[in-house]
């Protein structure tokens, strides 16, 4: 009688424990996510760039244009690279530095996300989406998103990097635990 009352007690606490671990797994690493871009460019891409590598690492740097010039050479040096038109290279350069330039935050390499202990309520978080949110996009996009801590997070590093001023780690941190709460990920539809 004892232990299998324990047996459900260890059953029940395993199956929460096992939540957020899930949860994690799922969301896989915390990683840039750069969209294909629409127009010419995104031929360029196709033609030269997406053969050996997805598009998503570019986000991984803010450099001048020149610096992207060089660097693009330096990180395929020996590789047999395809000759770009100077049209090409006009369009990809372009996009680069716009997208990825000396105003874009670099995507950190390895993101430690910050232990909290203080947490936003509904008041905080809407005065921060009315405030820092709606600066680029309608907040409409924001509604239409659902997802775990870990993708929310993913995301609001995202925007970091695209210009939201969300300079420090750990409301960062509350804001993206916030937008879990009330834009959450239905785990179990
Ligand atoms: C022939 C295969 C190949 C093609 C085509 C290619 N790349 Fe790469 N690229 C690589 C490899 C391999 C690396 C990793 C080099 C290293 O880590 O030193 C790399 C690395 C990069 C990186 C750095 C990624 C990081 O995590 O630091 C960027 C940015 C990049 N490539 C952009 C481009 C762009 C833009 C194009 C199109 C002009 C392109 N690549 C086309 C093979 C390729
Ligand atoms: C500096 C401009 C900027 C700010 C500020 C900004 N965003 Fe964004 N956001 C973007 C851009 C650009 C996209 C569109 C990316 C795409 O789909 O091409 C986007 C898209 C999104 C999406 C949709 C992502 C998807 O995968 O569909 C969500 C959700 C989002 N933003 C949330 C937020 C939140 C929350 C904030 C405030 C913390 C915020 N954004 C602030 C630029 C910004």
């Amino acid at each position: 009688m004892r232990s299998k009352l324990f047996e459900g007690i260890l059953c029940a606490s395993l199956t929460l424990l096992a939540l957020p671990a899930l949860a994690q797994l799922n969301a896989g690493p915390t990683r840039p996510q750069v969209p294909l871009p629409e127009g010419p460019i995104r031929n360029v891409l196709f033609k030269n760039c997406v053969s050996c590598h997805g598009i998503d690492d570019y986000a991984f740097y803010a450099l001048a244009r020149e610096r992207w010039e060089s660097i693009l050479g330096e990180l395929h040096s020996g590789m047999k690279m395809k000759k770009m038109s100077d049209q090409d290279e006009t369009l990809l350069l372009d996009y680069l530095a716009e997208n990825f330039g000396v105003e874009a935050t670099p995507f950190p390499r390895r993101y430690v996300p910050p232990e909290i202990d203080t947490y936003y309520d509904d008041l905080k978080g809407h005065e921060v989406l009315d405030t820092i949110c709606s600066e680029c996009h309608a907040l409409d996009r924001v509604y239409e998103t659902h997802g775990s801590l870990a993708r929310w997070r993913v995301l609001l590093l995202e925007m970091r990097a695209r210009g939201a001023e969300l300079p420090d780690d750990s409301d960062m941190e509350r804001m993206a635990e916030w937008l879990s709460r009330v834009q959450s990920a239905n785990l179990f539809e």
